[in-house]
Formats: structure tokens, sequence, C-alpha cells
């Protein structure tokens, strides 16, 4: 069997739901559903509904907020809570973006108290990681990736994880047009696997890849056994060039999945 992949658009706040909509009308007719291809959207909140009654039927597209807040409701102003996004047709959140983390000042045990709310409300969490440039130039990237899954591995049980996706995306690669190679890429990957494994995680855990992933280097990225989907910015605002991003990673080696837990001895 083939593993699935995943084509993730991080829509960030771009897209209001005018926009929205014309864009799924015209991406619609660009793609067609692929067995064992999913393609994500993360709209702005305003849009999740638009988008996910205009994408309707297709059963390979699924539409997700790209940020909750961990209680059902109460005094949170400006915050969106869980069931919020859900009644609105939203089945999956992005948690811990980096741009939650560094710009809005969110935390590991947020990220945490998000990923345990998804789950117990039964939405898909799809947790980012990632470290800064400076914590890379210090070599301190396996030390901040540990660290910012401490607090998801202590509110999970291993069990959780059969429905949690994970992101690694390195902060000095989003939006700056400097990608990880497929080999910064997939190291880290294997990390993340062996700190799942550690930890008893047995079930296959799709990681994703975001940071200024094109229609030039998915190909490259994707033709990694470690790297089971992508997370995409700046190249998935556009319908013709988001398309075509996954016209081209959805043409990459793909090789078995044959199992590729690691579980550390
Ligand atoms: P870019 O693809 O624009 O680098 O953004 C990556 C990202 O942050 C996706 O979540």
């Amino acid at each position: 069997m083939e593993r699935p992949l995943i084509f993730a658009a991080n829509w960030k706040m771009n897209h209001g739901p005018e926009e929205a909509r014309a864009f799924a009308q015209k991406f619609l007719a660009l793609t067609s559903a692929v067995e064992g291809r999913s393609l994500w959207f993360f709209p702005p909140a305003v849009s999740i509904a638009a988008l996910s009654e205009t994408l309707g039927n297709r059963p390979d597209v699924s539409v997700g907020a790209q940020n909750v807040h961990w209680e059902p409701k109460g005094a949170f102003t400006g915050a969106i809570s869980i069931p919020m996004v859900m009644e609105v047709g939203a089945r999956l959140t992005l948690v811990g973006h980096s741009e939650r983390r560094h710009l809005f000042g969110e935390t590991d045990e947020q990220a945490a108290r998000k990923t345990r709310a998804a789950l117990n409300a039964g939405i898909t969490p799809l947790v980012c990681v990632g470290e800064t440039l400076a914590e890379r130039d210090g070599g301190r990237t396996e030390q901040v990736i540990v660290r910012q899954l401490g607090p998801i591995f202590q509110a999970l049980q291993p069990g959780d994880w059969a429905k949690v996706l994970l992101a690694y995306e390195p902060v000095w690669a989003i939006g700056t047009g400097k990608n990880a190679t497929p080999d910064d890429a997939a190291q880290i990957h294997e990390l993340i696997r062996l700190e799942l494994g550690r930890r008893e995680v047995v079930q296959r855990v799709p990681i994703l890849y975001g940071g200024s992933v094109n229609s030039g280097n998915v190909a490259f990225l994707l033709s990694r056994p470690q790297i089971d989907g992508v997370l995409v910015g700046g190249a998935s605002l556009d319908p013709a060039g988001w398309a075509e991003l996954i016209e081209q990673g959805s043409r990459s080696k793909v090789r078995p999945s044959g199992g590729y837990d690691i579980i550390a001895g």
C-alpha cells in the first residue's frame, strides 16, 4: 500500500469568505479526488463556513481552523472555541503554529491544552513544532523540538496519537524562501519519530514538513519516506499555483509505507 499524502494549505490572514469561495470554485475545477491523497485547507476562521460549503462534497478535501481556544466557551475576548469551528465545518485544527508561538506568545503548555481539547471534542489536531534560526545556529534544534513536544506527551495517552498529526516547520524557513533541504527535514522527522517511539507511541503518526514549500521543491521533499505531506503558506494562496504544487508533489516517487514506526529499544 502506498502511504497517504497530505497537502495542507495554511492561508494565514489571507482570503475572506468571498475570496475563499472564488478560490474553491476555481480549485475544484483544477483537481480531482485521488485515492490516498488528502487536501486540507486552514483558512481564517471567518472563511471556514464559506470554504467548507463551497468545497462541499469532495471526499478528499477537509477544512480546518488555524487556531482555537481550549475552553468550549466563556470570557475569552477574541478567542474562538473548538465547538464553534466544528459547527461551521472544521474537522481539523492547527495547534502551536510558529506564528502563534512567536507573534502571539503561545506557550508549549497552551499548545498541549489545545491538543487535548481538540481530541476531547473530536477534531483532529495538526501540531506544529520547529526551531528558530538562532536555535538552529546554536545547535539547539533537537532540544527545542523535544521541549515543544514535552507537554503534548504529558497531555496525551499513547493511544491518543492515532488521531494526531505533527508538522515540522523550521521558523527560519517560513516565508523566507529558504526551505530545509530534504535531508535536513528528513533528519528532524526521524528525531520526532524517535521521540514518539521513546514514549511508546506505536501508531504511525503522519509528520508534515512546512516552510517555503513550492511547486519546484515539493517533489524532492516528498520523495523522502520520512515526510508524509506538506504544510504550505504562500504557495497555497492562488488556486492554479496550489493545484500545480499538488500535482507536482503527487508525482514524487511514493514508497510503500512499510510501517515506519520506530520503537526505541
Ligand atoms: P510558507 O509556505 O509561506 O513558508 O509558510 C509555511 C507555513 O508557515 C505553513 O504553516
